[in-house]
């Protein structure tokens, strides 16, 4: 069924995500839930002969489980899990050589970002960041020793949507790799690897766990010689997960799509109810007619998770406020868990990314970026609610927002 004019879920996917690599028949015990296998080596029958597993760093069962359900998801051939979003990214980037080249989406999420300049420059692979929801911006960044696009769509913590399809396209005429950061959506609302993306990035520590309980990151791919690489890539540089770790991430995709349809609904009344109100001065929600990509992303997407942002009218003490009077939304980093959160993006997240840039493209003070999670939405608006009347004290005390603030007050 098309929710909100989003693109039609194809049948399947839930079934999918309960079934595929989860074959009881593959254990002794025809456990139906895969058991955690802790081992961290296994016997070899003879030297160097074993049963596919020598060593637990270069496989385990329980991460293969996680790696087969995964790919399914996202229509791929392989999956890999990561010890982190982060520990998925390095393998990516180290595909590269130094002296490669690679671009990047402006307002990527402040970790790739520091991940970019700061680490893999040092390896003189080099960055440019530009505005992708115009490719041809795309087009006069590249250079003749570019390697890789890196694209978050929707952007982080912007939610500029991306057109992955036409990315690709001009990526492909060259030898050129599009790698997508999908961990705003999830394999339920968008698969790029369908749009004709390399390479799909999660942090599974958001939606895909959706419990707020895990670190992991993974890769999907159909290309048999991307996923050779990266596969060699996750042993030689170490960057796996736990055993457990995969069992909790394995057991939380069984209700993703049950998780993501809620966060939708609620996503969307949130952003319908700060969109009417007089304290805030914009909202930016994929869903919502006033966000310029809206079309697109409802011709790329399946729907969209719980994430927006909004810019408050006020500064940084306005933003502050506000996110010290929530008692629904707990002020933290991250996103993607069952339970509602609040940040303010240019004091924690985006933090990393010097004044200039974040100015340059509207990571400002009075942003703020919300993950809508599960709760109530009744008790998620009064929250927000309560939130906004609370500024109004700290600016009747300098007087800032004259008659708004008096149409905020009396209950609008
Ligand atoms: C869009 C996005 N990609 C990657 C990451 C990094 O993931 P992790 O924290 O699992 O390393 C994050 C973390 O917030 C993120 O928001």
């Amino acid at each position: 069924m098309s929710v909100e004019g989003f693109l039609q879920q194809e049948p399947g996917f839930a079934t999918k995500a309960i079934h595929v690599g989860q074959e009881p028949e593959q254990w002794n015990s025809y456990a139906v839930v895969p058991p955690i296998t802790l081992a961290s080596t296994f016997k070899q029958i003879a030297p160097n002969k074993h049963k596919g597993y020598d060593y637990g760093r270069s496989c385990n069962p329980s991460r293969n489980v996680l790696e087969s359900c995964l790919a399914s998801l996202d229509d791929a051939k392989y999956g890999l899990c990561f010890a982190s979003g982060l520990g998925a990214t390095t393998a990516v980037v180290h595909l590269l050589n130094a002296g490669d080249h690679m671009i990047s989406v402006d307002d990527v999420y402040g970790g790739t970002y520091r991940y970019f300049s700061k680490v893999a420059a040092r390896m003189n692979v080099e960055t440019s960041y530009i505005d992708a929801t115009d490719p041809s911006n795309l087009e006069a960044a590249i250079k003749p020793n570019t390697k890789l696009v890196w694209v978050e769509s929707p952007t982080n913590p912007l939610l500029k949507v991306i057109d992955i399809k036409a990315i690709a396209e001009i990526v492909h005429k060259k030898d050129i790799l599009l790698a997508v950061d999908n961990t705003f959506l999830t394999s339920y609302f968008q698969r790029p690897l369908t749009l004709g993306a390399d390479i799909v990035v999660y942090s599974l520590t958001k939606y895909m766990n959706g419990h707020s309980d895990v670190i992991m990151g993974a890769v999907t791919t159909n290309s048999e010689d991307i996923h050779t690489r990266l596969r060699f890539l996750q042993n030689a540089l170490g960057i796996v997960p736990a055993p457990f770790d995969c069992y909790m991430v394995n057991r939380s995709l069984k209700t993703l799509h049950v998780r993501m349809r809620e966060h939708m609904k609620n996503g969307l009344e949130v952003a319908r109810f700060l969109e009417k109100h007089p304290l805030v001065q914009k909202v930016i929600h994929p869903g919502l007619a006033s966000h310029p990509q809206h079309e697109l992303a409802k011709r790329q997407c399946y729907g969209h998770s719980g994430i927006l942002s909004f810019y408050l009218k006020g500064g940084l003490d306005e933003a502050s406020k506000f996110l010290q009077e929530l008692k629904v939304f707990t002020l933290a980093e991250s996103l993607g868990g069952f339970e509602s959160l609040a940040e303010i993006p240019s004091v924690m997240t985006h933090a990393s990314i010097p004044l200039e840039e974040r100015e340059k493209i509207g990571v400002t003070d009075n942003l703020i970026r919300l993950s809508v999670g599960l709760e109530s939405s009744e008790d998620i608006l009064a929250d927000l609610e309560h939130g906004l009347n609370a500024i109004v004290s700290i600016q009747g005390v300098r007087g800032s927002f004259g008659h708004t603030l008096g149409a905020c007050s009396s209950g609008s």
